[in-house]
């Protein structure tokens, strides 16, 4: 194998388990961020670069630098991305960052594609918040279209409630209305695509979440072999129409009748999969840096059933009754200070059928 530099665009978890996973296929890593000094990313990469998503003449350095570029977050600028990929492949594309990075543009997609998806509403003032309300005749979730993770930026709502204070307390003007659907359970689904086209699946997860943050996952899922397939057609065919190259995570909603139901898309390792370090024949992060690489994809059998546990500031207490544990996977991603809802790390362990 030739030497390899990866660029990685983002300075957190996701980037330091790529630059990981990268590490041990003999991949250096490159990562780029306005917060990359001394950031869990950089501290597992070869090289970092401190500068920001829209300093053109540091990005095109940066690109001379590696051979490949891929990003651990949907919010790097479009215009980083498009300028990035006039030097090297660049992951996930164009195309996928743009629509991943807009809730309406992602649901608009799925639609199209004929994938379900709730009722949802393009909200940019009181008054078309008022009559979404009305048209909704019962539950919803109101959210920003842009920026939004681990639920923030999301706001649980009801026919009758007062639009004009809702609207103003959401402090965007650039919102969607999602009716809220009474799902039975949570699955997220995982693609890999190369440049060429080529597509790999992963096991499907089943997922938890407490306030609005991922709290558990456990894979494979255990859900009818009909939602399996539904779902893989489906975020196979959003990675296709958005030429994605790398790796993709659709979230979705299970309903009691086993229908699914399309909430969004990430274009990057996701939270739900990283029990795959452990637990799949080819991790997420893998995958991504063989893809990157232009190495051949990876199996990714389970190997036998996971849960995945988040551990976020507040659950560090925890963390010694973990190490205690035979069998327990703990990764911790070296950020300095513990705030409350912060993912510090997570911990994966086999379960028995
Ligand atoms: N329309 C909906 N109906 C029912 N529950 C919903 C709906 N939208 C969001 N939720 C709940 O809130 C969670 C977070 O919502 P969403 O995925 O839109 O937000 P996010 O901020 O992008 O989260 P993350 O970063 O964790 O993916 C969902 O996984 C689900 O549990
Ligand atoms: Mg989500």
């Amino acid at each position: 194998m030739k030497p390899f530099t990866l660029g990685i665009l983002g300075a957190g978890q996701l980037g330091r388990m790529t630059a990981i996973a990268a590490a041990q296929l003999g991949i250096k890593s490159h990562i780029y961020a306005p917060d990359a000094a001394g950031s869990p990313a950089a501290e597992v990469a070869a090289f970092a670069t401190t500068g920001a998503y829209d300093d053109k003449v540091a990005l095109v350095k940066f690109a001379k630098s590696v051979d490949a570029v891929t990003s651990e977050f949907e919010n790097v600028p479009a215009s980083a991305m498009t300028l990035l990929s006039e030097h090297v492949p660049a992951s996930p594309g164009a195309k996928a960052l743009g629509v991943a990075q807009n809730r309406l543009s992602e649901k608009n997609l799925a639609r199209e594609l004929g994938i379900s998806v709730p009722d949802f509403w393009a909200i940019h003032s009181d008054e078309a918040l008022a009559a979404a309300l009305d048209a909704l005749q019962g539950k919803g979730v109101l959210k920003t279209t842009t920026m939004g993770y681990d639920g923030k930026g999301q706001m649980r709502v009801s026919t009758g409630d007062d639009a004009a204070s809702i609207f103003a307390q959401m402090g965007s003007e650039e919102l969607i209305l999602e009716a809220f659907v009474p799902f039975a359970y949570e699955v997220s689904f995982l693609v890999g695509r190369t440049a060429g086209g080529q597509i790999s699946h992963f096991p499907a997860t089943q997922n938890h979440h407490e306030n609005g943050i991922l709290a558990t996952s456990i894979a494979p899922a255990d859900c009818p072999e009909t939602v399996v397939e539904a779902g893989q057609k489906a975020a196979e065919d959003l990675a296709s129409a958005l030429e994605l190259t790398g790796v993709m995570a659709m979230e979705s909603f299970i309903t009691k009748d086993g229908q699914l139901i399309f909430n969004e898309i990430a274009p990057r390792p996701h939270n739900s999969f990283h029990w795959t370090i452990e637990g799949c024949e080819t991790s997420q992060f893998t995958q991504l840096a063989r893809i990157m690489a232009g190495l051949p994809l990876g199996a990714t059998e389970a190997r036998g059933l996971w849960k995945m546990q988040n551990l976020l500031g507040q659950h560090m207490d925890e963390v010694p009754d973990h190490l205690h544990r035979s069998g327990r996977a703990l990764h911790l991603y070296g950020k300095a200070e513990a705030k409350t809802d912060r993912k510090m790390g997570h911990v994966t362990w086999p379960i028995d059928g």
